[in-house]
């Protein structure tokens, strides 16, 4: 039987070095978007799709994350005095049931498989999301929301992808497909991050997962593969086969906010999608135009 999604692992204990010195003394996931930072937007994401139960995977210096979720009560006070109620919802939207969330300590920075293999216990024998807060997603359905509809329908495991340039694989964990039917593609193999030469398709894991449990055992064997990291795309490609395991080509725009250009585009993009600011946005960017 397909059980309910109900639980998401965000991985945030990366120290967000690409983004130094602004990430010197926060987390990487607290950069906002606009005015919200990108933990809220993953969570959110999460919630669209019907998940009620979080698990970030911290660090040290990652306590603003837990803060962002919790209730604010001396602020909430204050603007109450003051009559903000407009931000006060905005305060309430970023908080999370009590008992709705939890954290964990990676403690020792082993790779993305080991960072979700220290949410075992959250997990338990339930499928589960993951969402890298570093892939931004801008879409009409949430790419979460996509994805459990895919592994609704084929009750197995499912990734995001996407086209990447040829030259591009070494950044991410590519597939090897069977068949596809446009939308969904059956994978046989993943390789992370090959060599454009090496690489089975240009096809590419973008940071959206719904997994079976049965990753955890894989994963629990710790085995090293690309960057001397425990990967999280090795321990899903020994899945392959026991178990149905699509790629989902989700319909929507990724930015990249790990990397300086792709954060400053979402920035863009995201205000261009707010009634209120979008006709100024658009009137300054007019200025910054190369003349023709
Ligand atoms: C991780 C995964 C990779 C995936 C990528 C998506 O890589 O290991 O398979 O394609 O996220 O963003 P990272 O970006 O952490 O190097």
């Amino acid at each position: 039987m397909t059980k309910k999604l109900t639980k998401a692992v965000l991985p945030v204990a990366g120290l967000g070095t690409r983004f130094l010195p602004a990430t010197k003394a926060m987390a990487k996931e607290m950069l906002p978007v606009v005015d919200k930072p990108l933990i809220q937007y993953a969570v959110d994401e999460a919630r669209a799709a019907g998940i009620t139960q979080f698990c970030m995977i911290t660090g040290r210096g990652k306590i603003a994350l837990v803060e962002h979720f919790d209730v604010a009560y001396e602020l909430e006070s204050t603007l109450r005095q003051r009559g903000k109620e407009a931000e006060i919802a905005a305060l309430r939207e970023a908080q999370l049931a009590p008992g709705d969330i939890v954290t964990v300590r990676q403690q020792v920075p082993l790779g993305l498989g080991h960072a979700i293999w220290c949410a075992r216990a959250f997990i338990g024998d339930d499928p589960f999301a993951i969402l890298l807060p570093d892939d931004l997603i801008l879409s009409d359905t949430p790419c979460t929301q996509q994805l459990a509809e895919a592994y609704y329908e084929t009750g197995g495991s499912v990734v995001a992808i996407c086209e990447v340039p040829p030259d591009q694989t070494n950044k991410y964990g590519i597939l090897k497909i069977g068949a596809d039917d446009g939308r969904l593609v059956e994978v046989t193999g993943l390789v992370e991050k090959p060599k454009p030469e090496d690489a089975p398709s240009n096809l590419s894991i973008i940071g959206r997962y719904v997994l079976l449990p049965d990753v955890i055992e894989h994963l629990s064997r710790m085995e090293r593969g690309a960057g001397n990291e425990v990967q999280l795309t090795d321990s899903m490609a020994r899945m392959i086969g026991n178990t149905p395991f699509h790629g989902l080509r989700y319909k929507g725009q990724r930015f990249d906010c790990g990397d300086k250009v792709g954060f400053l585009e979402a920035q863009i993009a995201f205000a261009l999608r707010r009634p209120e600011m979008a006709a100024q946005v658009r009137n300054f960017l007019r200025k910054y135009q190369e003349p023709a």
